[in-house]
């Protein structure tokens, strides 16, 4: 577990649960059961919401999406989640958090975003497949890392515990964060940098055929699916080796050992081993499987099965949970609208407040292609009047491989390089404004 540099009396944790399916029994396993765990220790202050503006972006069928909120609220609550310890709610009934979305967007390089690795999987699928690089790509997929951010920067959480593939989402987070905070903060720390917290020790339980978990692998145990005649029917197609009753066992490596391990105290999980060398029958053995997830599962079974049976309740539920989160949200969003600008004019006269420039105008090199079906680029000065221009280059690369070197090595590279200065231009003149890129460039 990753240690937290900052390490105030109340550490706040927040995840985000994206609800285009049903849970299965290894999202119990691996989310569900050690965050509701988590957050019943002290000096943790838990968040946790559903993610249903992302699963948007993952699914078009309204029905699944609004059915699948609802079982996944009722799992968790089911599961014994403390609302009046939690803050419990629907990220799409925080207006806030797409208020501060687009107040992110526009602080989010789009150089960063194309580096996201949800949305290079998918552009390098398309490319392998011979289609356009952005084929079926939306702007939610784009954007995705932007509306995640939000969703934790809006709570100030220190702490996101998270599958290892959404790592990359929490540091996307810290630098929008830090470049908010460094843009408008004047000074103070709009948000708390957040950390991921991949937990190692979590069992990540193995499906039916041994490989992970997945509904994409049709090998899930259902959670309470089916009931439990549905739990003992998934126990019963657990592959196995071939072993006879009566026959030793290893159970090491045993993907049915390893899924009863997860429910099982250190001496179950030895009796249950010793019992294996000794010969246990598979047969058997799922059987004690079963018995043993059951006696967890058969009460939180129960209860969902009541809260499936009042929807109202769940709604109830989940607005007090709304209402908890926007005493936060809102008051520090009206702060971040202050401090972009977004102001009320009749409000007493704000001070003056020094403005820090936070773009000096700057000389722009422009690439261009012109009718000789060749590359060029031109450097402007901040006015735009024209310092030089290029030869011409027969692929747009060179074009912009020369322009890279000339902000990079600034007045050095001019010495050799194809272009010419404009009528009237100085030397010196372009040698600064490349010196001007040069420092906007190391800030
Ligand atoms: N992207 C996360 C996932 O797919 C879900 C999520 C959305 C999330 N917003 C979040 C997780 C904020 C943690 C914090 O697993």
């Amino acid at each position: 577990m990753t240690q937290s540099t900052n390490s105030p009396a109340l550490q706040r944790v927040l995840t985000g649960i994206t609800t285009t399916g049903t849970l299965h029994l290894g999202n119990y396993v691996g989310a569900v059961r050690p965050a509701i765990a988590a957050s019943q220790e002290a000096g943790v202050e838990s968040f946790f919401f559903m993610a249903d503006y992302h699963a948007l972006i993952k699914c078009d069928d309204p029905e699944r999406i609004n059915r699948s909120r609802l079982e996944i609220a009722a799992v968790w609550l089911a599961a014994g989640l403390d609302t009046s310890r939690v803050t419990f709610y629907r990220q799409s009934d925080i207006p806030e958090i797409p208020e501060l979305t687009w107040l992110l967007t526009c602080v989010t390089s789009k150089g960063q975003m194309n580096r996201a690795h949800a949305y290079k999987g998918a552009v390098d699928a398309n490319v392998a497949a011979g289609e356009d690089p952005d084929a079926g790509i939306t702007m939610g997929l784009y954007s995705y890392p932007i509306l995640m951010a939000a969703d934790i920067l809006m709570f100030n959480a220190h702490r996101v515990p998270v599958g290892r593939d959404q790592v990359q989402h929490i540091e996307m987070a810290r630098d929008v964060a830090q470049r908010f905070n460094h843009l408008f903060g004047q000074g103070k720390e709009f948000f708390v940098l957040p950390e991921a917290n991949v937990e190692e020790d979590v069992a990540l339980l193995p499906g039916l055929d041994g490989r992970k978990m997945s509904k994409s692998y049709d090998n899930s145990i259902p959670l309470f699916e089916g009931g439990a005649k549905g739990l003992k029917d998934a126990i019963a197609h657990i592959v196995t080796d071939s072993k006879l009753p009566g026959e030793a066992k290893d159970p090491e490596g045993q993907t049915l050992v390893t899924i009863y391990d997860a429910f099982a105290t250190p001496a179950q999980r030895e009796q249950f081993r010793v019992e294996l060398r000794a010969g246990l029958a598979w047969g058997e053995a799922k059987q004690q499987l079963f018995e043993l997830i059951d006696a967890e599962i058969a009460p939180l079974r129960s209860r969902y099965e009541a809260l499936m049976a009042q929807p109202e309740l769940i709604e109830a539920t989940l607005q007090e949970g709304a209402a908890k989160a926007r005493a936060i949200a809102a008051p520090l969003l009206a702060e971040l609208r202050q401090a972009v600008g977004l102001r009320n004019f009749s409000a007493p006269a704000v001070v003056a407040a020094p403005v820090k420039s936070l773009k000096v105008a700057l000389p722009v090199f422009k690439q261009f292609r012109e009718s000789d079906g060749q590359f060029y680029f031109k450097l402007n000065a901040a006015d735009g009047s024209p310092l030089l221009q290029s030869a011409g280059f027969a692929g747009g690369r060179d074009a912009g491989q020369w322009v890279a070197r000339l902000k990079r090595e600034g007045a050095a590279a001019l010495t050799g390089a194809p272009v010419h200065l404009a009528a009237g231009v100085a030397h010196q003149q372009v040698a600064e404004a490349l010196k001007a890129l040069q420092a906007a460039e190391a800030e």
